[in-house]
């Protein structure tokens, strides 16, 4: 511990939602989001970390509920040609609940910014750290909304091409997210996948080696 360490309730308060974020898929039919929670949740993303500090992040609020049907259908069309690619697990995967586009209080697309190869510290050997930073200002989201009790489901089954052309996205942008936003009837203690049985998370022990790949 040191000086500037947070108060312990604080420190719990870090962990407790790192811990009860959930992917989450179902919410609360014709609830709201107020504007000032939404506007915290979008700085909360927006204060993520970057390479050489480009913030490639940008944010599509969908309002229109007609382009939120079209988003569903995207991801629906998605969804039937993942299920013919995953083979004998196909009627498993159906099933599950995978997204709650319709249901959430608010939708968001979250894509990567145009133009980023101008971008070249951290880029050179890695291109890839633009979606790495991406990434960062989602999970921001995420855990913020976590602690404003809000839930979230990350949304990455469509094509796209075809999002980045309905919602009029420049040659070079790209959309890595749909994001459904709002209140949920519950928060599960486990991942929805280990819940539904179709996979279970393995312990941190798995994942930590020294100094070799693979070395215990
Ligand atoms: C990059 C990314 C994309 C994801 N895409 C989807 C998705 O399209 N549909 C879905 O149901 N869940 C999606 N998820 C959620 C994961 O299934 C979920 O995070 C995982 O099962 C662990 O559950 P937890 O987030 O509740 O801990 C995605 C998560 C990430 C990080």
């Amino acid at each position: 511990m040191t000086e500037f360490a947070f108060t312990a309730a604080e420190r719990q308060a870090v962990y407790r939602v790192i811990s009860e974020r959930r992917d989450m898929r179902r919410f609360v039919p014709g609830s709201v989001v107020p504007a000032e929670v939404l506007a915290r949740l979008l700085h909360a993303a927006h204060a993520a970390p970057s390479v050489g500090l480009m913030q490639p992040w940008r944010f599509i609020r969908i309002t229109d509920d007609a382009l939120r049907k079209d988003i569903h259908a995207l991801v629906d069309e998605e969804r039937a040609l993942t299920a013919q690619a995953l083979g004998e697990r196909a009627e498993e995967f159906l099933a599950l609940k995978v997204e709650g586009i319709l249901e959430c209080a608010e939708l968001l697309v979250v894509a990567l910014c145009d133009n980023r190869d101008v971008h070249i510290f951290g880029r050179r050997t890695l291109p890839q750290m633009d979606l790495a930073s991406v990434s960062c200002a989602i999970q921001n989201l995420w855990l913020a909304a976590r602690a404003e009790g809000l839930g979230m489901g990350w949304v990455s089954l469509f094509d796209p091409r075809r999002l980045a052309d309905l919602l009029d996205m420049p040659a070079g942008a790209e959309p890595v997210a749909v994001l459904c936003v709002g209140p949920v009837p519950e928060f599960p203690d486990r991942p929805s996948l280990e819940l539904d049985g179709w996979a279970v998370a393995r312990p941190l022990p798995e994942f930590v080696w020294e100094n070799r790949w693979g070395r215990a």
